[in-house]
């Protein structure tokens, strides 16, 4: 089993939802340019000290050379915060596409991506 094969995707959801969606958007107030991740936007994942969104990660791949950039990770305390997490990107059109995961303590790894540019 390699690492790919632990990360599951939209099919592999259940009734709850685990799926990180990504939104890029701006800033309320300084209108720079914001990457959102969030797990459970239709449909909240449970968030209790049994079963929770333990944390989220953002990755950025760049249209130039194709590396790989950790843009962020947030851990969220259970009860108290929640998986919807916002990173602020400088040079965003650096980037071809955004990548999150987001872990949850029962069910496991979770990815989406969002394409911006070929
Ligand atoms: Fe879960």
């Amino acid at each position: 089993m390699n690492f790919a094969q632990i990360i599951k995707a939209a099919n592999d959801e259940g009734s709850e939802k685990h799926v990180p969606d990504i939104e890029i958007g701006k800033g309320y107030k300084s209108g720079k340019d914001i990457v959102r991740v969030v797990v459970g936007h239709d449909m909240l994942h449970p968030n209790t000290v049994e079963h929770h969104i333990a944390w989220i990660e953002l990755y950025g791949v760049r249209k130039d050379n194709k590396q790989v950039i950790t843009l962020g990770r947030a851990a969220c305390a259970p009860v108290y915060s929640n998986p919807n997490v916002r990173f602020q990107i400088n040079q965003i059109g650096d980037f071809k596409s955004f990548h999150a995961l987001a872990y949850c303590n029962i069910h496991g790894l979770w990815e989406n991506s969002l394409e911006v540019a070929k």
